[in-house]
């Protein structure tokens, strides 16, 4: 019989994702309402699969619990955001932060300090209590904001991570760099023409 790993738990983890949708959501509504531009292009989430959760439990050496996968690993719920430009995945960072229902564990700004691979994008993991049946339960969310050209990157360079076994590996990951540096460039640009047109408006 195959037991569900994540057993009751589910719930709280589905509970997660549909707070802080709500959250992105008002977020939204507001920036519009306000005449702004709508800074989400759109959100995605997932729920970390058992086999992976098992593997990367494994890998860090801490024991295969239900437990620890909700209280040692922060990604069990995952959401990825993905706005058209730089200044708006700030904008969304800044307003997360400011529920006070989100408490901050740790972020990670891959924007401003690239991976040696080139990897950018804005990492933040928030703890959120959920209130079921009379109790409060801790829900870790790991949230990745990045650009759609950002995503575009990092999707491919994903993928071929997989495929190990290629030759001109160091040719590879050089090329995969210098791609993701001229991707920021773009970004920059794209964000300074869309400032030109804002002000002629
Ligand atoms: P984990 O233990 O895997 O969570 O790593 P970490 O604690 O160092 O977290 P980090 O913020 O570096 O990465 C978390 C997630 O970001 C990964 O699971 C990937 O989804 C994504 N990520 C990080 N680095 C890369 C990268 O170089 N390429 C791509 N495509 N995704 C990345
Ligand atoms: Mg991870």
């Amino acid at each position: 019989m195959k037991i569900d790993f994540y057993k009751d738990s589910m719930v709280l983890l589905e509970g997660a994702i549909e707070n802080v949708t709500a959250k992105l959501n008002l977020i939204r509504k507001y920036k519009i309402a306000q005449n702004d531009r709508d800074p989400i292009e759109y959100i995605s989430s997932r729920i970390k699969s058992e086999d992976s959760m098992k593997e990367k439990l494994t890998r860090k050496g801490l024991e295969v619990t239900l437990e620890n996968a909700l209280t040692k690993v922060y990604d069990a719920v995952g959401m990825r955001i993905i706005c058209a430009y730089i200044d708006d995945v700030y904008t969304i960072v800044d307003m997360l932060k400011k529920y006070k229902d989100l408490k901050l564990i740790k972020e990670k700004d891959y924007i401003k300090n690239p991976k040696p691979n080139g990897y950018r994008s804005y990492h933040i993991i928030f703890e959120l209590s959920l209130d079921l049946a009379g109790e409060t339960h801790p829900v870790f969310v790991e949230i990745q904001i990045r650009t759609i050209a950002m995503d575009f990157w990092s999707s491919l360079e994903h993928q071929m991570k997989y495929k190990k076994d290629i030759k001109n590996q160091e040719l590879i990951v050089e090329e995969l760099a210098k791609c993701a540096s001229e991707i920021a460039t773009t970004d920059i640009k794209m964000q300074t023409i869309r400032k030109m047109i804002n002000k002629e408006e």
